[in-house]
């Protein structure tokens, strides 16, 4: 593809956040390439966008190197949207095994596939700009029972953020972290291993925020002037005041 068309690349496309940002990019005039495991929802948004599905396993590094491989030379946004929450165990009784996927899929597999495009950004910040987003969270910086696991992965996301941002000075690459509180997407039903019970309690009684209000959020930050950054967005429902304040109405 070439320095002329604008390039996307959205992990964690096939669902909620990323599928609504990638759907965003590509209304606002962005060739999307989208990665995920669902090939079949990939192909999806990709038929929706008129972008490309490319297979992306997050937690495995060859999968990473293949998926870099097969994005454009040329990156104008990459937004690391793949991850979420295994689990809401204590810190005595969590899962070695849940928490070493949070901690490869939310932190390993984002740095790694950053790393990967940095110089397909930096073609792009030679031209004019280029503007990394990372899917954080409210998890970044605060913390609640039972998330431990989760808690701690993006607490490290939060940290390699803002590193990058300190390395990257200098260089004509944006970066942002978007923090959300509650979004109803897939979220909870991963969250609870297909649970939809008690993944629909998490939002029982309030009203969530859903994945297009993030996308509009990162449609926000990237189309900026060239010379601003924004750091961070929070961003949380109207009922939420922290990960443990919620109001929740009667009935
Ligand atoms: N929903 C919330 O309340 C909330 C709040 C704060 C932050 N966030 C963050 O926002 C991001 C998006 O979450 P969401 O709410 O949109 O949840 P979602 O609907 O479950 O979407 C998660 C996406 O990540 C992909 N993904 C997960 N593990 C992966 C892996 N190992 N390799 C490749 N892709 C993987 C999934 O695709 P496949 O399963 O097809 O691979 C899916 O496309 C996450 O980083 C999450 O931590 C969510």
């Amino acid at each position: 593809m070439g320095g002329s068309t604008r390039t996307a690349v959205v992990t964690g496309a096939s669902s909620g956040i990323g599928r609504a940002t990638a759907v965003a990019l590509a209304n606002a005039g962005y060739h999307v390439t989208l990665g995920a495991r669902r090939e079949d929802r990939l192909r999806e948004v990709a038929t929706e966008t008129g972008g490309r599905a490319v297979y992306l396993a997050a937690v495995d590094p060859k999968s990473i190197a293949a998926f870099a491989a097969a994005c454009p030379s040329t990156i104008d946004i990459l937004v690391n949207s793949a991850g979420g929450a295994l689990g809401l165990d204590s810190v005595e009784t969590g899962s070695d095994d849940d928490w070493i996927r949070m901690w490869e899929t939310n932190v390993l597999g984002v740095a790694r596939l950053t790393r990967a495009l940095l110089p397909a950004l930096r073609r792009s910040g030679a031209l004019r700009w280029a503007h990394i987003v990372m899917l954080g969270s409210t998890a970044g910086f605060e913390t609640y029972p039972g998330g431990g696991g989760y808690s701690s992965s993006k607490h490290a996301l939060r940290a390699v953020t803002r590193t990058l941002r300190l390395e990257l000075l200098g260089e004509p690459i944006r970066l942002t972290e978007i923090a959300p509180g509650l979004v109803e997407t897939e979220f909870s039903i991963h969250r609870f291993a297909g649970d939809k019970n008690r993944a629909d309690s998490v939002y029982r009684g309030l009203t969530p925020l859903v994945a297009e209000d993030i996308a509009q959020c990162v449609l926000f930050a990237v189309s900026r002037p060239a010379h601003v950054n924004i750091d961070e967005i929070v961003v949380r429902p109207v009922d939420q005041a922290t990960s443990t304040a919620v109001h929740r109405r009667e009935g």
